[in-house]
């Protein structure tokens, strides 16, 4: 899930210059440096009975946000299923959230930081991640909260997304199944490259990874890292589920999808490109390509305009 026009650099930055506050996470350092971006890892927070993800006041969030910013469908799916097929759940977003209980579905509040309340958490919680991440991957930008709420038993079929993601237990539970997206067995550089010219984030389901991966049970006060373009699907546990998503983008993340928009372009001209990371010079090269490219069409739209 990405949207970079919605939210401009909003970097949670500098720490020290906001008032000094409780964490809201618990993280390893050693486990964070050890992980990150390669494989998931649990984390713990405090922001089970925080009052934002309280139902009523997520009804007022889901008014207040764009249409565009809402996500909903039916969540009693298999956990492979074509975007196209998705079945709707015939309500609108509001009687979603006020019948969630009974009503087999699955909602996402997206891009939440638009309000300025979830936007000041979101970004309290994403300083504290920075303080692990930026050390090893500088520059945190493009920061986005998520707010999914399910059904008992629902699916959130197989897919990836682009960013990193720490994804915050809040109410209910979950079993989260995830897979290692660096196993070219798992998802083909074919995928990823369809991925980043735009294609869906649902990927098709694979039987041959079952027995690879990992299992996650989230309850109310732990979180998940899942690595970027690493597939999961995810089935709720027995209650009702709140759960809050923080992302987030570094410039290494964006110049690893610049390589697959470029090695896309390459096939299609009939070239088998080189997997991306095998060659760094090459990366550069393709990367600069694309920025060069970009700028090129940007110059001409405004020359045009
Ligand atoms: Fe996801």
């Amino acid at each position: 899930m990405h949207c970079a026009e919605l939210n401009p650099d909003t970097m949670p930055f500098p720490a020290s210059m906001r008032e000094p506050e409780d964490d809201l996470l618990e993280i390893d350092r050693e486990t964070f440096q050890a992980c990150f971006d390669r494989r998931p890892f649990l984390i713990g927070h405090e922001l089970t009975n925080h009052p934002l993800f309280e139902i009523s006041r997520l009804l007022r969030l889901c008014r207040s946000l764009p249409e565009t910013s809402v996500e909903y469908n039916a969540g009693n799916i298999p956990i492979c299923v074509a975007p196209e097929r998705t079945p709707g759940n015939g309500l609108s977003a509001d009687e979603t959230i006020r019948r969630i209980a009974e009503c087999k579905s699955w909602l996402v509040l997206k891009y939440v930081e638009q309000e300025p309340e979830y936007r000041a958490l979101l970004n309290r919680c994403l300083a504290e991640v920075a303080r692990h991440s930026e050390p090893h991957r500088p520059g945190m930008r493009l920061t986005q909260g998520f707010i999914f709420i399910s059904s008992p038993r629902s699916v959130t079929p197989y897919h990836m997304d682009p960013e990193h993601n720490f994804l915050m237990q809040i109410r209910g539970s979950k079993r989260v199944h995830l897979f290692d997206g660096r196993d070219r067995s798992i998802v083909s550089e074919e995928e990823l490259e369809r991925f980043y010219t735009g294609g869906h984030r649902n990927l098709e389901y694979r039987r041959n990874c079952e027995r690879t991966g990992w299992t996650y049970d989230l309850s109310p006060g732990s979180g998940l890292h899942f690595p970027v373009t690493a597939p999961h699907y995810v089935k709720n546990g027995p209650e009702v589920s709140v759960s809050f998503s923080i992302t987030f983008s570094t410039p290494d993340i964006e110049r690893r999808s610049e390589v697959h928009k470029f090695n896309a372009y390459l096939r299609r001209c009939g070239l088998q490109p080189a997997p991306a990371g095998k060659y760094p010079w090459r990366d550069r090269l393709k990367s600069f390509n694309v920025r060069a490219g970009r700028k090129l069409q940007r110059l001409l739209a405004e020359r045009t305009s």
